[in-house]
């Protein structure tokens, strides 16, 4: 999507100028997941008749912080008023709840709908807004992505954007219990109210 041009000022650079920065603090195969993102993004934007820039915007960022090391998600949690309940767990939660803090900092981005949708990236949230939702699905289905389901995770999302994210959610919570990982608690009420049909 190197052809994609920012309007609106959201950022101060430019489109080129972002991904430089971006892909600076990660590898190169991470980046490039970054960028499938965008790219999914923009679609499920266009397709959801949603803020593309912001879509693309928080698919280019979502990750910056996923390199970064403990020692400095732990400094920040501490030092700028995150929950200490965090600190109990690890990066695959810091770098999105967290992760939003470092990509203010440093990209000089103070868009909320946009730093939301990095914090949501990981663990959702009841409530979503359409940015939220297109970052978290788009994350999932990207075209390098490939786990059992992925076929139909993407057919879910493109048809409808609120499937997708139940998709997703049911396919996480299932993975992380199969594999008796911890579960952030934020997790659970994130299922609670997209997975379950049935009236309480
Ligand atoms: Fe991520
Ligand atoms: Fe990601």
């Amino acid at each position: 999507m190197s052809d994609f041009t920012y309007q609106e000022n959201i950022v101060p650079y430019s489109r080129a100028e972002l991904a430089q920065k971006v892909a600076a603090n990660l590898s190169e195969s991470r980046f490039q997941h970054c960028l499938r993102v965008e790219e999914t993004a923009i679609k499920l934007a266009e397709l959801n008749h949603a803020d593309v820039e912001r879509a693309a915007i928080a698919g280019l960022v979502h990750d910056y912080a996923k390199q970064l090391p403990d020692e400095v998600f732990i400094e920040a949690i501490h030092e700028a008023g995150f929950d200490p309940e965090l600190l109990q767990y690890g990066n695959a939660i810091w770098h999105g709840v967290v992760g939003a803090y470092f990509i203010e900092r440093d990209l000089g981005i103070h868009d909320e709908t946009i730093l939301n949708a990095v914090r949501r990236h990981t663990i959702g949230a009841p409530e979503m807004t359409v940015i939220d939702q297109i970052l978290f699905v788009a994350d999932f289905i990207e075209p390098g992505r490939d786990f059992p389901g992925v076929v139909q995770a993407r057919e879910t999302a493109f048809a409808d954007l609120a499937a997708g994210v139940r998709f997703e959610i049911l396919n996480t919570l299932t993975f992380l219990i199969e594999g008796q990982k911890k579960i952030y608690p934020k997790t659970i009420d994130t299922y609670n109210a997209w997975v379950p049909t049935q009236a309480h």
